[in-house]
């Protein structure tokens, strides 16, 4: 009999990835997904706990189930992730219409659990956790994607213990896969058309230490030799562990794409001790430069964490200093929240909410400058560009309702991603023989002809480059 499972995924990458792991693992009891909350069976909810707002979010959506659940009482409702590990059985009390809270080692157990449930009406609770992985904790099939560019976690958990983050206690102690696994599960899916994986860890450039298997950068020679993929990405790095094989990397192998997301968190050389990130701000603006020097044309993004307790207006300026003269292409930059277990939540020298959403707006306004003008550098060049699909639904907020250009009122608007991971849109004219739908997953040629905050517009040129795409390019003799 089929059955219907929706899931709620928030927060980051390696959510989403879990959320695939968890619709393989159900597909076997008869489960499909579905995207809407009237029909479905079971509704998980994979949650974050990186910060509160995120851990809020997961119990407002909660809370609107309560009603579906009195509609629909054989309705499963199951929360997973961070949140669920974070709080175990607290969510049981708290939300009596919840059946499962299942932690962020629990995955390979919900159809067990499922079954269990559906059997017998109990509510369980599920949020036991490994010191190491396990071969069967992963799953590579049936294989559910259907988009180009898939994630893949390469490891589980960190052993870093950064004075502000949960990570290490919701998602546990640091453990690798093996090499063989995580190739054979890329082949797999470029078997199924995906043309880029992000490889997905806490701290990548620790792969494989504790366990004696390969280093991360042998690891991505052997990516690098699968045939059918043309991109590698990964994320995140721990500037203290980018060790010069893995910055070698960047010039040798011709499917790394040149991105590189190293978070700095901070400035200034007091707070990062305070918040035990175990480098220093001479030595991260050194492996930048070395990063440079080895592929030019390297994008650099970042993570900056504002109003970290006890940071003063000295230390601030620090971290707008170090922003400026990094010149990140891209950034992301939060707000300090403080987190149950992380040991900062204990510190002195809490901030005011004011001075924190200031601090959060002069790095925005200052990385702001920068994002634009890196863009704006890549007008006139022409950018190699994985094509994604067509352009998202374009919202109000969206720039993309600016005039763009004057663009052809015939065509079909697409997006792709440079290999530094910018968005670019452009337009195909459709034409007799080249269906518009032939264009994802296809590398190609797009000349830069405007650049915008948060994204560039290009035209295609006559030149084809990818062979990977189903169909032939349009301009293709
Ligand atoms: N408060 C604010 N930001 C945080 N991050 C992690 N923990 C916290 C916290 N308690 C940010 C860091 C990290 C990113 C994923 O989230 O910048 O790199
Ligand atoms: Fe958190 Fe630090 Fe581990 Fe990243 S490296 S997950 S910030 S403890």
């Amino acid at each position: 009999m089929t059955k219907k499972i929706h899931i709620n995924t928030m927060g980051c990458q390696m959510n989403v990835y879990d959320s695939g792991q968890i619709l393989n693992r159900m597909a076997p009891l008869g489960y499909t997904p579905t995207e809407e909350l009237a029909e479905a069976d079971l509704i998980i909810v994979n949650t974050c706990a990186i910060r509160a707002k995120a851990e809020q979010k997961a119990f407002s959506f909660l809370g609107r189930l309560a009603t579906l659940k009195g509609l629909k009482p054989e309705l499963i409702i199951g929360i997973g992730g961070c949140v669920a590990q974070q709080e175990g059985r607290k969510i049981m009390s708290r939300m009596p219409y919840v059946d499962l809270v299942f932690g962020t080692h629990a995955i390979p157990r919900l159809p067990s659990i499922i079954e269990r449930i559906t059997a017998t009406r109990c509510r369980i609770v599920d949020v036991k956790q490994a010191p190491t992985l396990a071969p069967e904790d992963f799953t590579t099939g049936p294989f559910t994607a259907t988009d180009v560019s898939a994630f893949v976690t390469i490891m589980r958990g960190c052993d870093n213990y950064c004075t502000y983050c949960v990570v290490p206690y919701v998602r546990g102690r640091e453990s690798s896969r093996p090499p063989e696994q995580v190739v054979s599960e890329i082949r797999h899916m470029v078997a199924h058309g995906v043309r880029e994986v992000t490889l997905l860890g806490q701290n990548v450039n620790s792969y494989g230490q504790k366990e004696g298997l390969c280093t991360f950068d042998q690891l991505l020679a052997m990516i690098d030799g699968i045939d059918g993929l043309e991109r590698i990405r990964f994320t995140t790095s721990h500037p203290k562990d980018l060790s010069p094989a893995l910055m070698q990397a960047f010039a040798q192998l011709p499917k790394l794409c040149p991105h590189i997301h190293l978070p700095v968190q901070s400035g200034s050389d007091a707070t990062l001790k305070r918040m035990n990130r175990r480098y220093d701000t001479r030595h991260y603006i050194e492996k930048v430069a070395r990063l440079r020097q080895i592929r030019p044309d390297i994008a650099i993004t970042s993570d900056i964490i504002v109003g970290f307790p006890g940071e003063t207006q000295a230390d601030f300026e620090a971290t707008l200093q170090l922003i400026r003269q990094i010149g990140y292409d891209g950034l992301f930059a939060f707000i300090y929240s403080d987190r149950p277990n992380a040991p900062a939540a204990r510190f002195d020298g809490k901030l005011d909410e004011a001075t924190k959403k200031e601090r959060l707006q002069a790095v925005l306004t200052c990385q702001e400058t920068f994002t634009l003008q890196k863009n704006k550098a890549l007008v006139g060049s022409a950018q190699q560009v994985l094509v994604d699909g067509l352009s998202k639904h374009v919202s109000n907020e969206n720039e993309m309702d600016e005039p763009v250009l004057d663009a052809p009122s015939t065509g079909v608007q697409w997006s792709g991603r440079t290999g530094t991971n910018r968005i670019v849109h452009f337009l195909n004219e459709p034409s007799a023989d080249s269906g518009n739908e032939m264009l994802t997953g296809r590398i190609l040629e797009l000349m830069i002809e405007k650049a915008m905050p948060h994204s560039l517009w290009g035209r295609l040129t006559p030149h084809p480059i990818g062979s990977s795409g189903k169909g032939a390019h349009p301009y293709a003799a």
